[in-house]
C-alpha cells in the first residue's frame, strides 16, 4: 500500500501591492506518497515557488498571506500550526533548497563544522559518523578529509554536494529543491540530479523538484504537476504525459523541450508569454495561447476534471 506523506488541497495564496490585493497561486494541489519524486513544472512566474513556500507557510508575512487551502503532512494540518512549531519542522522534517541557493555555504568555516551547525541548529545528537555518512551519501568519497576542509579549498561539484549535504543531514521525510539547476554551469546540474535521485533510491527521501525544464523533470521524476497562471492545469505519472499529454499547454512544452534535444536547426518556442497575476481573469490563463480554445474557455476558470486516475483543468475534457 502506498503511503501519504503530504497532501496538498485548494492552496490559493495572494500578495499586497499597491494598487491591493493580488492572488497569484488560484488553485494548487498535489499529492506525494513516502520515497516518491514529483516535479512541478511550468514556465517562469506560473506560481511554483510560491505554492511550495506556501506549503512551509513562508509565504506569511506582511506582504503575503494564504487565502485558503489544506496541507496535511503525516497528519499534521501545516497551516493551522503556530510558527514555533512550524520551526520544527522547517529543515528537519521538510528541508528546502531556495533559487540561487548557491550562498548557503560560509567559506570560513571547516565543511565539517558547518554540518555540525544544522544538526545543533536542530536540536539533534552531534555525531561525526553522521556528517561523514551524509558526506558519503551525497558522493564525497574522501569524506574524513572533506571533513577539514574549507569550500575553497573545493570544486564546485563538491560545493553542490555539501550545500545538499547541509539539506538532508537531519534526515527530513521531504526535500523540496526549487530549481537546483538554474543558477549553476552547465557541468554540475547532471551532479546534482545525480545526487538527488541516489539519495532518493537509497533513503528514500521524497523529493519535489520545481524545474521549468523538462529535461530535469524527466530525468528525475516519478510523476509531474504542470502550473500555469498560478493553477495547476495537470498531473499525472511521468510516463502518462510524455506519451499522451492531456493539457494543450502540457503538448506544446513537450515539442518545446523534443526541439532542443532533437537539435532541431529552428527551436520551437512556444509563442506569446504567460499572463502576469495582475492580468488574471476568471477564464482559462492560456486561452490566448492555445491552439486549440474554445469560446467558452474565456467565461470561466476550467475546473479539474480527474480522467483515469489523471487530472487535467480543460474544458475540452467536459463531457458534453
Ligand atoms: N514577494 C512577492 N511579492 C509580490 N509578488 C510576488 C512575490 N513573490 C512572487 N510574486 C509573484 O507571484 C507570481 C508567482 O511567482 P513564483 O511562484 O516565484 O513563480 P515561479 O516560481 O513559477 O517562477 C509572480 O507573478 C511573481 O511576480
Ligand atoms: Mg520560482
Amino acid at each position: 500500500m502506498k503511503n501519504k506523506l503530504i497532501e496538498v488541497t485548494d492552496l490559493k495564496v495572494s500578495f499586497f501591492h499597491e494598487t491591493g490585493k493580488v492572488q497569484v497561486v488560484r488553485g494548487f494541489d498535489m499529492s506525494l506518497d513516502s520515497g516518491e519524486i514529483i516535479g512541478i513544472l511550468g514556465e517562469s512566474g506560473s506560481g511554483k515557488t510560491v505554492s511550495a513556500t506556501s506549503i512551509l507557510k513562508l509565504e506569511e508575512d506582511d506582504v503575503g498571506i494564504i487565502d485558503s487551502g489544506e496541507v496535511i503532512f503525516k497528519g499534521m494540518h501545516l497551516l493551522d500550526l503556530s510558527e514555533t512549531e512550524l520551526r520544527k519542522i522547517r529543515g528537519n522534517r521538510i528541508s528546502y533548497i531556495f533559487q540561487n541557493a548557491s550562498s548557503a555555504l560560509n567559506p570560513f568555516k571547516r565543511i565539517g563544522k558547518q554540518l555540525t551547525e544544522v544538526l545543533k541548529n536542530h536540536k539533534l545528537a552531534y555525531s561525526k559518523e553522521l556528517v561523514l555518512q551524509t558526506l558519503v551519501e551525497v558522493g564525497i568519497e574522501d569524506a574524513d578529509t572533506v571533513y577539514d576542509m574549507y569550500p575553497f579549498q573545493l570544486s564546485g561539484g563538491q560545493n553542490q554536494r555539501i550545500m545538499i549535504a547541509q539539506c538532508i543531514i537531519s534526515r527530513p521525510d521531504l526535500l523540496i529543491a526549487d530549481e537546483p539547476t538554474s543558477s549553476i554551469d552547465a557541468s554540475l546540474r547532471k551532479i546534482v540530479l545525480d545526487v538527488l535521485k541516489e539519495i532518493n533510491r537509497k533513503t528514500r527521501m521524497s523529493i519535489i523538484i520545481i524545474t521549468h525544464d523538462f529535461d530535469v523533470a524527466k530525468y528525475l521524476c516519478d510523476r509531474l504537476v504542470i502550473m500555469y497562471g498560478g493553477l495547476v492545469v495537470e498531473e499525472g505519472t511521468i510516463d502518462e504525459i510524455f506519451a499522451d499529454p492531456l493539457h494543450p499547454y502540457t503538448k506544446e512544452l513537450i515539442i518545446c523541450a523534443g526541439s532542443l534535444t532533437r537539435g532541431d536547426d529552428i527551436v520551437y518556442t512556444l509563442e506569446g508569454s504567460p499572463p502576469s497575476p495582475f492580468q488574471f481573469r476568471d477564464e482559462c490563463p492560456f486561452a490566448n495561447r492555445c491552439k486549440v480554445s474554445l469560446p467558452e474557455c474565456s467565461s470561466e476558470i476550467p475546473r479539474t476534471l480527474e480522467i483515469a486516475g489523471r487530472k487535467v483543468r480543460c474544458v475540452r475534457y467536459e463531457k458534453r
